[in-house]
């Protein structure tokens, strides 16, 4: 957690002492003055309460003082309050609220720490969302090792992946290697991961190298990290704390230097609580956390997004790009999205199929929503019946070669009705 902190405040732009046990940071307070102190309650050699409590007492100023502490003791750090330290937070604890914390305690509050001026950049979205970002992402690609990038499923977390990958590879030859957790069966996942050794196991005939070797000096992305196993959780964090890899039924470990950028639609704070995901893990994952916001909370990006796949298919076609029609500009914006931008990608690309050549309108993009509902598109009973009638007069006049006085015999009607009949069906039985 350290040195995810560590990683974090520096990015925010603080200068940052890491201490390891409550000696050292005694004597680093001792030996400069800090703005701010933030402190775990259990320390290797002792506790932060004690520390603090020693602090107090020293001839040099106290600076505000904030403890982390697990839930159960929340009730010492609240006693700590009221022995004069400025705040807590409880494990698990999101990053951004302890930095949030530790602004105000320095009295520096977002506001007096200007943002570095956004340009617009609009290959993400137009909404002011993704343009935030977007904004974000050009500040930590080359900055941090690790991003979590969370969501519903179809938002666009992949693609905020690879936008990051190539801001930190600008030049593009590192390789951005995507796996899926959760879609790699539990026995595989493990030698997917970390690659084997020739003869590691039975019909393991040839060594192989892992996804996280194959990421190395580029981004290994895990999507659906939140399915990784207790044990693959454990092996992944020896991977992102020690840089090393070892493969299957390898004796030595080998150095590899890489992005981590992991993805989840799941909440992982709430998976921590309840024990199915590791707290260490968490932390070492999330020193920058970006969440994708759902479609239908950015209206903004529906229709440019669109636009952009209809120009996508019309480039992949050779043909010009199609035109919205104001019925389905209306019945983009008016959809609830719940697929995301996936739905909406792929509506786009159904309806160039199903349109005419130069538009795509409501009834293209919605077709399994307007099939039951639209009554003009249904035909009438009288017209219904007309059509089978005229199917079968048809039929039978072919079958008796166009005698009517057999036909209408057949059919049991008069000469004359089958002749007025053929008449208005534009049949001519002396064809
Ligand atoms: N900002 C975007 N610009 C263009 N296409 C996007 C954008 N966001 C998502 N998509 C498209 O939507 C689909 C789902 O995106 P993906 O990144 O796989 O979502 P997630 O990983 O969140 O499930 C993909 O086809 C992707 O190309
Ligand atoms: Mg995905």
């Amino acid at each position: 957690m350290g040195e995810s902190l560590l990683d974090r405040f520096e990015l925010e732009g603080f200068r940052v002492q890491w201490s390891r046990t409550a000696e050292q940071a005694a004597s680093l307070l001792d030996s400069q003055p800090f703005d701010a102190v933030v402190s775990d309650v259990r320390l290797p050699d002792g506790s932060g309460e004690q520390l603090f409590e020693s602090r107090q007492r020293a001839p040099v100023a106290l600076p505000p003082w904030l403890f982390i502490t697990a839930f159960a003791s929340v009730d010492r750090a609240v006693a700590m309050l009221q022995a004069g330290a400025r705040d807590y937070v409880t494990k698990p604890f999101d990053i951004a609220e302890l930095v949030d914390k530790v602004r105000v305690a320095v009295g520096q509050c977002e506001a007096a720490h200007p943002p570095t001026k956004p340009a617009v950049d609009v290959t993400l979205g137009a909404s002011s969302a993704m343009q935030t970002l977007a904004d974000q992402s050009r500040r930590v690609a080359r900055r941090t090792r690790t991003v979590l990038i969370t969501g519903e499923s179809g938002v666009g977390k992949e693609v905020l992946a690879r936008h990051l990958h190539a801001q930190a590879h600008p030049h593009g030859t590192a390789p951005f290697v995507a796996v899926n957790c959760g879609a790699i069966p539990e026995t595989l996942i493990e030698v997917a991961l970390f690659g084997h050794e020739r003869g590691a196991f039975t019909g393991a005939d040839r060594q192989r190298r892992g996804y996280v070797e194959q990421a190395e000096g580029g981004t290994l992305f895990l999507d659906e990290i939140a399915e990784l196993t207790p044990a693959l959780q454990v092996r992944l964090l020896r991977v992102l704390q020690d840089r090393q890899v070892q493969r299957l039924g390898a004796e030595t470990t080998i150095t590899v230097d890489l992005r981590v950028t992991c993805a989840t639609h799941r909440d992982l704070h709430e998976l921590v609580q309840q024990g199915r995901f590791r707290e260490d893990l968490y932390y070492r994952i999330h020193v920058v956390h970006l969440k994708v916001p759902p479609l239908r909370d950015r209206p903004d990006d529906v229709l440019w997004l669109a636009q952009r796949f209809l120009q996508d298919e019309a480039r992949e076609r050779s043909e010009p790009v199609r035109r919205l029609t104001p019925a389905a500009r209306a019945a983009l914006l008016g959809h609830a999205w719940p697929g995301n931008v996936r739905e909406l990608r792929n509506r786009v690309e159904r309806a160039c199929v199903m349109s005419e050549l130069r538009e795509v309108d409501a009834a293209d993009l919605f077709e399994d929503r307007q099939a039951s509902a639209s009554p003009a598109e249904l035909p009438t009973l009288e017209a219904f019946v007309a059509d089978v009638e005229k199917a079968y007069l048809s039929a039978v006049l072919q079958r008796f070669k166009g005698r009517v006085g057999l036909a209408a015999q057949a059919l049991g009607i008069s000469r004359k009705t089958l002749w007025e009949k053929s008449k208005r069906y534009d049949l001519r039985p002396d064809d």
